[in-house]
């Protein structure tokens, strides 16, 4: 009975229609929803068809690639990696024995794998900054660079039943800093912060809401890491979108990063900011 929500075919959205992300499709936030009432179905969230189709998809290969980039790209995560497993203590994960040292689910090295970018781009210079992450899921990026660093602030963009999930998550876990949950309506735009982050989210967003996102959060971060599924002619969810080009002439000095390993036609990661002191 754990996944009673894919055959009652509840449907939940959040926005009216033409604001609706590609995850607000009815199913994704009724399941959520369930989760926030129905304990046994919270302590098994990762392994729903429902929930996978929107998050908590990485194949085993997908986990392997991103094992390999982290041993390439910062050789000291491996240490690491143990500490980042917590994030498969609770709901569920697809946990796999990827070698003798290495116990981890593929979504983990995930978000380990855009920890090591973060560190690869910008090092230590997020160390007690003011972080914005805009749909967050359950809280596993947040919970998994909380193994890594200490910062000041850390605000949770998303849809408040999701907010509400990735609450319960983190409340089930320990951290060494904080997290606060808005929505883009809560925020009033005059936060600056040193980093926005964003993996399949506001790429997944229709152009007037990406729109409102860069006035009030992109355009007020010294620093961003978007890994965007939309924006060219070839990627996946580009209908209804901002083009690349678009968001380019609204953000300064954006780079275009592959997406390694890529994980759709069109995909890449759109970066800006330095290492440096602002
Ligand atoms: C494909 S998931 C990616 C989640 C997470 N970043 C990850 O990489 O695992 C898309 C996320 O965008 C969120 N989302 C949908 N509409 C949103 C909105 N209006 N503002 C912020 N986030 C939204 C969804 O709830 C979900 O958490």
């Amino acid at each position: 009975m754990l996944f009673k929500s894919r055959r009652d075919k509840r449907q939940t959205f959040i926005s009216r229609e033409g604001l609706r992300s590609d995850s607000d499709n009815g199913a994704y936030v009724a399941f959520v929803e369930q989760t926030l009432t129905d304990h046994s179905l919270f302590h098994h969230f990762k392994k729903s068809p429902v929930y996978q189709q929107i998050l908590e998809h990485t194949t085993e290969e997908q986990g392997r690639q991103y094992l390999a980039l982290i041993c390439e790209q910062a050789p000291h995560f491996l240490d690491l990696l143990d500490r980042f497993a917590v994030n498969d203590l609770v709901g569920g994960a697809n946990v796999i024995q990827f070698n003798d040292r290495c116990r981890i689910s593929p979504s983990t090295l995930r978000y380990a794998k855009v920890a090591s970018d973060l560190h690869s781009l910008f090092g230590t210079s997020l160390e007690g900054g003011h972080v914005a992450e805009i749909g967050v899921g359950y809280g596993g990026q947040r919970l998994v660079l909380d193994q890594l660093y200490r910062f000041r602030s850390y605000d949770m963009y998303d849809l408040p039943p999701v907010l509400g999930l990735a609450s319960k998550y983190l409340e089930s876990h320990l951290l060494q800093s904080s997290y606060r949950t808005k929505t883009l309506n809560t925020h009033n735009g005059e936060k600056e912060y040193d980093l926005v982050i964003s993996n399949y989210a506001f790429s997944e967003l229709p152009a007037i809401v990406q729109r409102m996102y860069i006035e009030k959060v992109l355009q007020k971060a010294a620093r961003g890491y978007l890994t965007m599924n939309s924006g060219r002619v070839d990627s996946v969810f580009s209908k209804g979108k901002m083009t690349l080009e678009e968001i380019q002439t609204l953000i300064s000095n954006t780079r275009i990063l592959e997406e390694k390993p890529c994980s759709a036609p069109g995909n890449y990661v759109l970066v800006w900011g330095s290492a440096g002191l602002d």
